[in-house]
């Protein structure tokens, strides 16, 4: 396994090019079950959980072929429809595959995701949704059995936005007999994005990016060419990295539109913003002032910034409290950021951080993707050297990170452990 060793405390400065959205590019991928034929998709990150969709496409029968940022899916010969257990249960989002295979050909057998370290991380929506569109769902040792001659249309109302739940009905919609609504559904850029790719392929879709959205289903799709959007969440992170090195970094193929709430928290710590022809410059102040929270659905404050906005406020004057109200058990960098000194008290869904002057480098072990990015934001502003285990969760969601810190002037260097 490797780990990561960063020297903190030097001030950066330079280009960073923000690559793919993950969160885009996963779903994009699995819609390419609902046509027969060769899907392209451009600007796809190089990330662990893309080759893990890969190796599940390839599973069901798909060809898959990546190079240079291109992920290249055949589907003329897909004829399992399983999504075994060993590989849905490193990666969620498998789940995705669910709606697309119970569309085009009837039939679904997907294992259970189960919990992972932020939380239970249920689907009951998902098949709450399949089922109203006519489908027959059973739980069987741990598999999801799902079976539907033809979907139909139906009106779908979420009792909480589900991001991968509400692309899964999409899914599932594009090739129903009749028109079907979603209601309170996400409305996240990569939801947006994901739809855009559908209508690519000849779906009629409305009102993507809204709280309702209306597929009118059609008898058969074609495959995508398909270019995805920046990944929001890798430009916040190298937000937070700016604002606690109090550095200069000029973010490229970043969109600014995305990332409204977090600008603003970050405004209110600090950080100036300047729109430039060659990008979005970030500059981190002397002093960081702290601020609160509250992550919520898009468009309020991302829950995948949460992690790395503590760490950010963990070296701020003053106090900051911050509220996790999606996931359950998305703390678990707390301890990391503690061994480095910092002053956090978590209690239900809030932590209180009071911010110190500087923290300290020590040993520290990843134990979910963004608790990993917040601890190399620490890292990175930290005194003296921190060595991060377990970075293959880092693996999971940054592409070349410690390439891109090294671009602007970071001392961090990945060790084969
Ligand atoms: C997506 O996960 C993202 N993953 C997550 O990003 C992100 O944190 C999350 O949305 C929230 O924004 C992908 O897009 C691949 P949800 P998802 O369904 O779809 C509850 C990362 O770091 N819920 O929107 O699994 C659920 O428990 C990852 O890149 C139900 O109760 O999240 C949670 O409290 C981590 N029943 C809330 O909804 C359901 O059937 C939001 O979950 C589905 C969800």
């Amino acid at each position: 396994m490797d780990k990561l060793i960063i020297r903190g405390g030097r001030r950066l400065k330079g280009e960073v090019t923000i690559s793919g959205a993950k969160n885009a590019a996963l779903p994009i991928m699995a819609a390419s079950l609902l046509s027969s034929g060769y899907s392209t998709i451009h600007k796809v990150p190089n990330l662990r959980d893309i080759m893990t969709m890969g190796r599940l496409l390839a599973n069901l029968g798909a060809g898959f072929h990546y190079e240079e940022q291109k992920a290249i899916i055949n589907t003329e010969k897909i004829k399992i429809f399983e999504a075994p257990y060993d590989l849905v249960r490193t990666m969620r989002a498998s789940i995705l595959v669910l709606g697309p295979l119970l569309a085009k050909f009837g039939c679904a057998k997907v294992s259970l995701p189960g919990g992972c370290a932020i939380g239970a991380r249920p689907i009951n929506l998902h098949l709450m949704g399949l089922e109203k569109m006519g489908a027959d769902v059973k739980l069987e040792s741990g598999y999801v059995i799902a079976r539907a001659k033809r979907l139909r249309g139906a009106s779908i109302y979420f009792d909480m936005p589900t991001v991968t739940g509400t692309e899964n009905l999409m899914m599932a919609a594009t090739l129903a007999r009749g028109t079907t609504f979603l209601e309170n559904a996400a409305r996240e850029p990569e939801v947006a994005d994901f739809a855009s790719a559908l209508i690519s392929m000849g779906a009629r879709i409305k009102g993507a990016g809204e709280s309702i959205i209306e597929i009118e289903g059609v008898d058969e799709l074609r495959p995508m060419n398909y270019s995805i959007i920046p990944d929001r969440i890798e430009a916040g992170t190298f937000m937070t990295i700016a604002g606690i090195t109090g550095s200069d970094i000029t973010l490229k193929e970043c969109r600014i539109e995305h990332l409204d709430a977090l600008i603003m928290k970050l405004r209110d710590a600090g950080l100036l913003f300047e729109k430039r022809e060659e990008g979005l410059r970030v500059l981190g102040p002397a002093k960081l002032k702290s601020t609160n929270i509250k992550t919520m659905p898009y468009p309020g404050f991302p829950t995948d910034m949460q992690a790395q906005f503590m760490a950010l406020m963990s070296v701020a004057d003053g106090t900051s409290i911050i509220k996790e109200t999606i996931f359950e058990n998305r703390f678990m960098h707390v301890a990391e950021l503690m061994r480095m000194g910092a002053d956090i008290v978590v209690e239900g869904g809030i932590s209180t951080v009071k911010g110190i002057s500087k923290l300290k480098g020590a040993p520290l072990m990843a134990t979910d993707l963004r608790a990993s990015a917040s601890l190399v934001v620490a890292a990175l502003a930290a005194k003296g050297e921190t060595e991060i285990r377990r970075i293959y969760h880092l693996d999971r969601g940054y592409e070349k990170m410690e390439e891109k810190l090294r671009k602007i002037g970071a001392d961090v260097k990945r060790v084969n452990e």
